[in-house]
Formats: structure tokens, sequence, C-alpha cells
């Protein structure tokens, strides 16, 4: 199955996981590559649509692809379950939060002098959902690629997210380097692939590298 012929579901940003209705946990994901991405799929997919968390103010004004807001990771497992499809294509660059306060407070939390424990529940890991699904036959024919962020042995991790999370490939961003990652707006990744195949891009901009994750995924399709 060709790219044009599959509908393609983008994920980016980061969410946030609500302590009370002040205060959250999330992370520094501002949704440039996951856009950067989007605009690239829907130069080449049957649909696009961008599924988000938190993002950068203007990222997606303008933009010609759907969006879809999701502010927990649970709503964006939620947004991902309604969109996919038979021989859909997910890119998940999120940063979805791995954890959640376990009680959350409806009301704002008054401090006291003492120091305080959070408990944090585990969200569900989202990719692993999805293949999971498509091993039990849910999904026909879909393509799964995820993205690494690491900050020490990162081909290890990545590799090991690969094989565990049952993708068909997985982009390493390396975020300790001050020139890819969070924020930034260039990237420097390696796309790994199920079948052993590594391809390492050299620093580009969030576009450029879009661009060259979608020609790899082309090419392997
Ligand atoms: N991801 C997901 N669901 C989550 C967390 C992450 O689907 N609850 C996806 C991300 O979108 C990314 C991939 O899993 O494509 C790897 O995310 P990363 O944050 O690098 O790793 P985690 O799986 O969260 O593992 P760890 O935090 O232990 O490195």
């Amino acid at each position: 199955m060709l790219l044009k012929d599959r509908k393609a579901i983008v994920t980016g940003g980061a969410t946030r996981e609500w302590i009370d209705p002040v205060r959250y946990i999330s992370n520094p994901s501002t949704g440039k590559m996951g856009s950067a991405l989007a605009d690239e799929a829907i130069k080449r997919c049957r649909e696009t649509v961008f599924i988000h968390g938190y993002i950068h103010g203007t990222l997606t004004e303008g933009k010609p692809y759907r969006r879809v807001m999701a502010g927990t990771t649970n709503e964006m497992l939620s947004a991902v379950l309604e969109e996919m499809e038979d021989g859909a294509l997910l890119i998940m660059a999120a940063a979805p939060a791995d954890y959640t306060p376990a009680s959350p407070c409806k009301t704002k939390i008054k401090k006291g002098n003492k120091n305080m424990l959070l408990e944090l529940a585990r969200t569900p890991d989202i990719l692993l959902e999805i293949s999971g699904r498509r091993e039990k036959g849910d999904f026909k024919n879909v393509f799964i690629v995820g993205f690494a962020a690491e900050t020490d042995h990162p081909r290890e991790y990545a590799l090991k997210k690969l094989d565990e999370k049952n993708l068909d490939m997985i982009c390493l961003n390396e975020v300790s380097r001050k020139d890819a990652g969070f924020g930034t707006d260039t990237n420097a990744v390696t796309l790994f692939s199920r079948d052993g195949e590594r391809s390492e891009l050299p620093l580009l901009s969030k576009s450029s590298t879009a661009e060259r994750i979608l020609d790899e995924i082309e090419r392997r399709m």
C-alpha cells in the first residue's frame, strides 16, 4: 500500500497531567517536530490529522492539516484510537507524560511546612496499545513509527523501544544536544527500522528532517 493511499496520524507536543487546578506535570516538548511531520505528510498522504498536546503558540496557524487537541496522555490515546484505521501511518512524535497524579485534587492544594510526597500512577503507553491491537488483528497493514528521546545509552534504549513497542521504525533523538531535541529549530536523528537498517541523518532543520523521515518511511513501505 502506497503512502498516497494512507491516512497519516501524526502526534506532537506535551501532555499535561494535573495535580490540582493550578499545577501540572509536563515536559518541554513544543510540537515543532510533530508539526513539521504533519506538514510533510499532508503533501504525500491521502489525509493527515495532527493530534497534539500543548504546543508552541503559533505553530499550527494557517496549516492545512486537521488538528485534534489532546491535553492528557489518556485523551491522546482516545484521540489516536478514534482516528486509527486499516492502512494508517502513525507517527508518534508527541511526548506524552508517563505518569499522572494518582489522586488529583479538585481545589488548590495549600502548602504546609513539611516536605510533600506526590503519588503518581502510570498512564497508558499509546504505542504499546496500538501495536498490541495490531497484533490482535484490529488494525491491518498499519505502519507505526515512534521516537526515542534519550540522554544516555541512546542506541541501546532506542533499539529496546523499537523491539518492545513492536514498531516498524524508531527515530532516535538525543535530547541532551543543544541543537537537537526539545524546542530547537534543528534536529539530528538516527532512524532504526525493524529489519535492522540504520540511517543517520545530519543536523537539519526540522522540516528537512521531516522530509527525510517521510522519504525513509516511503522507501520501507
Ligand atoms: N509514548 C507513548 N505513550 C506514552 C509515552 C511515550 O506512545 N505514554 C511514545 C512517544 O510518543 C515516543 C515513544 O513512545 O514515540 C518513546 O517515548 P520516550 O519518551 O522516548 O520513551 P518512553 O516510552 O516514555 O520511555 P522512557 O521514558 O522510560 O524512556
